[in-house]
């Protein structure tokens, strides 16, 4: 059985250390590497030394893991089928770590203060421990499975008896022009409906916000696993709910969580409005 708490001190260690070498090594104004899925959608070298950096401590600490990063794609492990769940040969768990060395790149490129890096932990298909360090703030969000979400020595709890008209609501946009004229024709529908309105530009920020009780609730159209692996049990930890549309796991049609009562509230005034469009 892997030993989860293991798990997480790992990654944590990682993630401490991606994020002093980004602080070091960040210039003043990091350079645009290549565009990704649009113009807008940027990686600049330090997103590519950050994920390999975590890539190397995997592997020196843990070679038979499987390991998925946004920027170097999946790299199958030793111990099971990837993906699978299933445990290999030995009998052994399957291991996947999900990272993202970097969300909230155009923050890390502005100099604004809410990008992270993110390490989630997946055990035989599940995710067990994740990790969120929001550099600039200095602040190591983390969660095991079963073990509460903490910060700082702190358990961290979301709020809740939040009503929609009073919830102070995060959301994001993708990087396409008309995934984007969906997501305003849909967020003109949310403003009126809730106290305001939070893009930090991070969804791993933004749900852990939701964990801190920084904000009521999150929901965002088009993000992917490696935005939310770690950060979705952390809010969930936190006593969030976190799931898509209509009984749904989160997925990137939809991501949405909030407090049992206003995640209702506010999947209900999202459905009809076709989020998942776009
Ligand atoms: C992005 C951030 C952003 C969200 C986008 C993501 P990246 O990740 O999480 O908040 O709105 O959907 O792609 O590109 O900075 O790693
Ligand atoms: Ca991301
Ligand atoms: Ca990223």
């Amino acid at each position: 059985m892997a030993d989860r708490d293991a798990l997480l001190e790992l990654a944590v260690s990682i993630a401490r250390e991606t994020g002093e070498m980004l602080l070091a090594k960040r210039p003043a104004r990091p350079e645009v590497l290549a565009t990704k899925s649009s113009p807008t959608d940027v990686v600049t070298a330090l997103d590519r030394a950050a994920e390999e950096l975590i890539r190397a401590r995997i592997r020196q600490a843990r070679p038979q893991d499987a390991i998925l990063g946004e920027e170097g794609g999946e790299t199958p492990g030793l111990s099971g089928p990837s993906g699978e769940g299933a445990p290999g040969p030995s009998g052994a768990n399957h291991v996947k770590w999900v990272v993202d060395p970097i969300d909230g790149t155009v923050n890390f490129l502005y100099g604004l203060p809410d990008w992270a890096v993110s390490i989630a932990v997946e055990v035989d298909g599940e995710i067990v421990a994740g990790v969120v360090h929001n550099v600039p703030r200095g602040e190591i969000f983390t969660a095991v499975r079963g073990g509460g979400a903490w910060l700082a020595g702190e358990r961290l709890r979301c709020n809740t008896g939040v009503p929609l008209a009073r919830a102070l609501v995060a959301t994001g946009f993708g990087y396409g022009a008309e995934r984007r004229r969906v997501q305003a024709e849909v967020l003109a529908q949310v403003v009126p409906n809730v106290r305001d309105i939070r893009r930090a530009g991070s969804c791993a920020v933004d749900l852990c916000s939701v964990a801190a009780g920084r904000v009521d609730a999150y929901y965002e159209r088009g993000t992917n696993y490696w935005d939310w692996a770690a950060a979705g049990l952390i809010a969930a930890e936190a006593g969030a709910r976190f799931a898509g549309l209509n009984g749904k796991p989160a997925s990137p049609e939809l991501t949405l969580s909030a407090a049992p009562g206003l995640f209702e509230e506010l999947h209900d005034l999202l459905a009809p409005l076709d989020p998942e469009r776009g």
